[in-house]
């Protein structure tokens, strides 16, 4: 999705801006451009495509300056190209938006008198917006807080005006945006992670507050036009995350960390008690009967598989993709807990899911996230983190099996009689996913056979039908190939027509209740030629003899769905690296959603 990256400094701003871009980059986008003022001009440059094309321009043209703004794009209004590309200008002025915004056909119509529109984004008129509303009586900064009190959506910008080259300023609704610190030099960001090698502290703005920032000075104005102090925090994250060290893809170097991040998530959370694991009151765990789990994409698949945890210990378990929550009328059951899964902690539609929940009688609001500053985080009451690391691939991999091991931990703690099962299962997850990472060669093998298929179907039962729909998100997200999902007892009312030899079905067998079930299915696949790529747990005693077929290791029944996600994650993985696509930035794709 979109980022921003803003600096004020006595020296050359440029380096520090597309440094900031490229450690943006992970995040999903398709041109990009920065803005710098030098003696009183405003220089531009912007480029479709990779940061490094942008780079080379930015070398080719010498372009320096001590305040600048740059942006990565990821195209919502107007196609990815050059003039769409951000920072937008209009006279002296420059901006970079993230975010949409709504009203912006409105607005550009009242500034079409005086105004010519070089681009086809909502940006732009923001640029026009501000320019329209300068004069001489009144400083930039009272300017734009009054021209975003026009703009509709949701929306972070940074505006610099060459008349002003002490000044940078900036404004947050709905989508993220922070401060940087320096010594004698400021920065803007909307991710921390890219003023990292500039600054590690940090002021996270909140909703409608509005910033002025020149090389010594910070001053943050509320809603309410007031002047507010906001804590500073340290973010003492390593930069070992930026590095992929000796692996071909962040995606690959974050599917074999996951030993260590299900350790890590898992400290300090085994054998607790609902409010060590929450930090809520002790008598939440009695009250709550029944949850609700909000979530998008990846994080609605562990919302999925959580679901037959909490029900299988008798909590009623609704899960909903927060997109369609937010536009329905709903029914809260008495006594229920709403639950929001987020990795970034920033994806709107899960956000204002959850806003419009903390209008509903839930019993509170608990969000799961890997990002401790998150909005997520600051609209829920309790925070259970996923200590997962920084996840850079698009692809979400330890993120999503850290949620697992984050919901069972609760489902365990609520458990009335504390389930040695769950306790023991997932005291030993660590162990087991070693045992899953080492299959990866086998896995590579399998993948190169099916690498030429243009369709895949995923099938699976019981707990693991929402791990077959996460192989099929993995591999439709990396490697372009069409993949759809089946609870494989629902393959005869309808998807069963379209197996044929030239149909690849991936299919999961562990030992569970309905192993022989899945097994008559696949039968029913191979009668009509399907052609299986089967994930079979070695303790499965029934022969299945034919389709290819991958013995992975034995492991709990509990934790099954956590650890065949791992090779699922492989599978797809090698699949992309035999299709050589872009595997840590797929096209069209971002990492963190901020736009509906
Ligand atoms: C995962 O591979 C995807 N990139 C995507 O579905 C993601 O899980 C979804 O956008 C939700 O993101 P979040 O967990 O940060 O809210």
């Amino acid at each position: 999705m979109c980022g921003i990256v803003g600096a004020i400094a006595e020296r050359n701003v440029s380096p520090i801006l597309l440094s900031g871009l490229k450690r943006l980059e992970y995040r999903g986008y398709d041109s990009a451009g920065i803005a710098v003022i030098n003696e009183h001009q405003l220089f531009r440059e912007r480029s479709q495509g990779k940061v490094a094309a942008l780079e080379a321009k930015v070398i080719a043209s010498d372009l320096k300056g001590s305040l600048g703004i740059a942006h990565t794009r990821w195209a919502t209004h107007g196609v990815p190209h050059e003039r769409n590309a951000h920072p937008h200008m209009s006279g002296t002025i420059a901006v970079v938006h993230n975010g949409i915004i709504e009203n912006y056909q409105e607005l550009k119509s009242k500034l079409s008198v005086g105004y010519s529109f070089e681009s086809e984004t909502d940006t732009e008129v923001i640029a026009h917006l501000i320019h329209s509303m300068r004069n001489d009586s009144e400083t930039l900064f009272a300017t734009v807080q009054k021209a975003i009190t026009y703009l509709e959506g949701a929306f972070s910008i940074a505006v610099i005006d060459s008349n002003l080259p002490g000044e940078l300023v900036a404004a947050r609704k709905g989508t993220p945006l922070v401060i940087g610190m320096g010594l004698g030099e400021n920065f803007i960001a909307s991710d921390p992670f890219a003023l990292l090698p500039v600054t590690n502290q940090f002021i996270y703005l909140e909703d409608f507050d509005c910033i002025r920032l020149t090389c010594t000075s910070i001053e943050i104005l509320d809603k309410s036009g007031h002047i507010i102090e906001r804590p500073t925090k340290n973010l003492y994250a390593t930069d070992d995350a930026a590095d992929k060290g000796l692996y071909k893809h962040y995606m690959q170097k974050e599917i074999f960390e996951q030993p260590k991040a299900l350790s890590e998530t898992l400290q300090g959370r085994l054998k607790v008690n609902l409010a060590t694991l929450m930090g809520c009151d002790t008598h939440l765990s009695s009250k709550i009967e029944a949850v609700q789990i909000n979530a998008c994409g990846t994080s609605y698949h562990a919302g999925l598989v959580a679901k037959y945890w909490f029900e299988s210990i008798g909590i009623a378990c609704h899960v909903e993709v927060a997109s369609e929550y937010r536009y329905r009328e709903s029914v809260t059951p008495q006594n229920t807990l709403f639950i929001s899964i987020s990795q970034s902690g920033e994806t709107l539609d899960t956000i204002e899911a959850l806003k419009l929940a903390k209008q509903k009688p839930f019993l509170g609001y608990l969000a799961i996230t890997n990002s401790p500053d998150s909005a997520i985080t600051r609209e829920s009451n309790w925070t259970i983190l996923t200590h997962a690391g920084r996840e850079i691939g698009v692809a979400s991999t330890k993120a999503f099996t850290t949620q697992l091991t984050v919901l069972l931990a609760l489902v365990d703690a609520l458990s009335q009689h504390s389930n040695a099962a769950i306790s023991e299962a997932l005291t030993s997850l660590p162990f087991y996913s070693e045992a899953m990472l080492a299959m990866d060669e086998t896995i590579q093998k399998m993948s190169k056979e099916f690498s030429e298929s243009t369709s895949a179907l995923f099938v699976a039962r019981g707990i693991l039908y929402p791990i077959a729909m996460e192989g099929a998100l993995k591999l439709k997200e990396i490697s372009y190939i069409h993949a759809e999902s089946y609870p494989a007892g629902e393959l005869k009312h309808g998807p069963l027509a379209l197996v044929d030899k030239n149909m690849p079905v991936i299919a999961v067998v562990t030992e569970n209740a309905l192993t022989d079930k899945m097994i008559a299915n696949l039968e029913e696949i191979n009668a009509r030629d399907g052609c299986l790529y089967i994930f079979k747990e070695r303790r499965v005693q029934q022969k299945i003899g034919f389709g290819h077929e991958i013995e992975l290791p034995d492991m709990p029944e509990i934790t099954s769905p956590i650890l065949v996600s791992i090779a699922l994650q492989l599978f797809s993985y090698h699949v992309a690296c035999e299709k050589g696509t872009d595997v840590d930035q797929p096209r069209n794709l971002a990492k963190s959603v901020t736009v509906e």
